[in-house]
C-alpha cells in the first residue's frame, strides 16, 4: 500500500523529507509529551544526496516524501550523522530503495552502523574537516563525538548555508510548522532546556566547547537544520543561547522537591519545607513522582539550585519511584547544586540514608543533614522541615 506524503522546501535545493511521530510518548524512558519529527533533508544538488532517515517504521514516510521531489532511485550519497536507531531504523530500507553509489558516517559512525545492520553494509567514514563536493555545493563534515553517542557527527551545506546539527540544537516537538519562528516561544524554550537536560546535560563541557569553537569553523550559517523538532531560519542565537545556558548550568534561587509518599507523612514534610524555602523568596516546585515523569523531574532539576528527595523506607529501602528518579539523575551528571535527602519511616529507616548516599554520589553538597520522621510528622517535626527549608535558602545564598 503506497503511503502519501509531501516534502516541504526548505531552501532553495534542500527540502525536509523526514517523518513526525506525533503518538510516541515513551522515548528510551524520555516522556515525549508533544510527540517528535525524526528530520531528514534532500539536497537536489548534482550528487542527490540525503542527509539522515528515520525510525525503521518510517521508511514508508521518508521515501514517500523524497518520491514527491524525486524519483528515489535517483539519490546518489546518503549521509548518516548519527547511527541511533531513531535516524539509522530505515537506513537500510533507504539503501534498499535507492541504492546509492555511497554511504557517509563518522568514523565510529561507520563501526556502529555495521554493529546495527550487518558487518557487510559499504560506507565511507569522514571525519572533522573533511568535504564531500556535491557537484555545485560542498558538504564539510564536523566530528561531535559524544553529542551524544561516540558516531555523532553534524555537516554543512555551503550552497544553502545550512548546517545539519543532527540531535544538537534539537528538541522532541511534533508540529505542521516546520520552523521555529512560527511557534511559541515558550514551548521551543521549554521542549528544548527539557532536551538539552534529558539528552546532552551528562556531556554539557563539551557542548559549550561545541557552541565555542563554531565561530571558529568558518560556517556562514542561514538555517540551522537538527533532526528532532523544528528548524531555525531567524534568530538562530535563540536556540545556541537556549543551548549555552543549559549547558553553563548556572542554578538559579528556586528548588525541586520530589517525593514518594506511602501514607502522606513524606509529602507532608515536603511541603513544609517548601514552605520555608518559600519563606525566603525561593521559588519552589514540588512534585509527587506518582505524577511526573523522570524526565520532566530532570527538567526542573536542570536550572534548580537546590535539589531535595524525599522519600518513605519500604523492605529497608528506599521508595522504588525514587531510585528510578536517583538513578537517571545521576547518569546526566546534573552540576552545581545543593542537596537535601528526606522521609518517613516506621522502623529501619534507610530510605532517606539511601538519597543522600546517592547525592553524595553525583557530588552534590548537602549543607543541612538529612532529617527523617517516624510514621507521622507532629507539628514539631513540620515546624523542623520549614526551618531546614530557611537553612537550604541561605546555603544557596
Ligand atoms: Fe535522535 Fe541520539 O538520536
Amino acid at each position: 500500500m503506497k503511503e502519501y506524503f509531501k516534502a516541504e522546501r526548505v531552501s532553495e535545493n534542500v527540502w525536509w523529507v523526514g517523518a513526525i511521530d506525533w503518538n510516541v510518548r515513551n522515548f528510551h524512558g524520555y516522556e515525549t509529551s508533544r510527540g517528535t519529527s525524526y528530520n531528514a533533508f534532500l539536497i537536489m544538488d548534482k550528487k542527490i544526496t540525503l542527509v539522515d532517515t528515520a525510525k525503521a517504521c518510517f521508511a514508508g514516510e521518508l521515501l514517500a516524501r523524497i518520491a514527491s521531489v524525486i524519483d528515489p532511485s535517483k539519490i546518489d550519497i546518503i549521509i548518516s550523522n548519527h547511527a541511533e536507531p531513531d535516524h539509522s531504523g530505515a537506513l537500510p530500507a533507504l539503501i534498499a530503495a535507492t541504492q546509492p553509489e555511497k554511504v557517509v558516517a563518522s568514523v565510529a559512525g561507520v563501526r556502529t552502523l555495521r554493529a546495527y545492520y550487518g558487518e557487510d553494509l559499504a560506507i565511507d567514514a569522514v571525519k572533522t574537516g573533511d568535504t564531500l563536493s556535491l557537484g555545485k555545493g560542498t558538504l564539510s563534515f564536523v566530528d561531535t563525538k559524544m553529542l551524544h553517542w561516540p558516531d555523532s557527527m553534524i555537516c554543512y551545506y555551503d550552497r544553502d548555508k545550512v548546517l545539519f546539527s543532527q540531535d544538537a540544537l534539537g528538541m522532541h516537538l511534533a508540529s505542521s510548522e516546520l520552523w521555529a519562528d512560527q511557534l511559541d516561544p515558550s514551548i521551543l524554550d521549554y521542549e528544548a532546556r527539557k532536551y538539552f537536560a534529558n539528552i546532552l546535560n551528562f556531556q554539557a563541557p563539551r557542548v559549550l566547547e561545541l557552541l565555542d569553537s563554531l565561530p571558529g569553523l568558518g560556517l556562514d550559517i542561514s538555517i540551522i537544520a537538527p533532526d528532532h523538532g523544528p528548524l531555525w531560519r531567524k534568530d538562530l542565537e535563540t536556540i545556541i543561547g537556549i543551548y549555552r545556558r543549559a549547558a553553563e548550568q548556572r542554578p538559579k534561587r528556586k528548588a525541586l522537591i520530589a517525593y514518594s509518599t506511602m501514607w502522606g507523612a513524606t509529602a507532608r514534610c515536603a511541603n513544609a519545607l517548601a514552605d520555608g524555602l518559600r519563606s525566603q523568596g525561593v521559588a519552589v516546585v514540588v512534585t509527587d513522582l506518582y505524577v511526573s515523569h523522570r524526565s520532566a523531574i530532570m527538567t526542573e532539576v536542570s536550572d534548580a539550585g537546590i535539589i531535595a528527595f524525599g522519600a518513605p523506607t519500604m523492605n529497608n529501602q528506599m521508595y522504588p519511584a525514587m531510585a528510578d528518579v536517583l538513578t537517571y539523575i545521576k547518569g546526566l551528571k546534573p552540576k552545581n547544586k545543593i542537596g537535601f535527602a528526606f522521609g518517613a519511616y516506621g522502623w529501619s529507616g534507610e530510605g532517606a540514608k539511601q538519597i543522600a548516599a546517592e547525592l553524595d554520589a553525583m557530588g552534590v553538597q548537602q549543607p543541612v543533614a538529612l532529617r527523617q520522621v517516624k510514621y507521622m510528622p507532629t507539628t514539631a517535626d513540620l515546624e523542623a522541615f520549614f526551618a531546614c527549608g530557611v537553612e537550604l535558602a541561605k546555603a544557596l545564598g
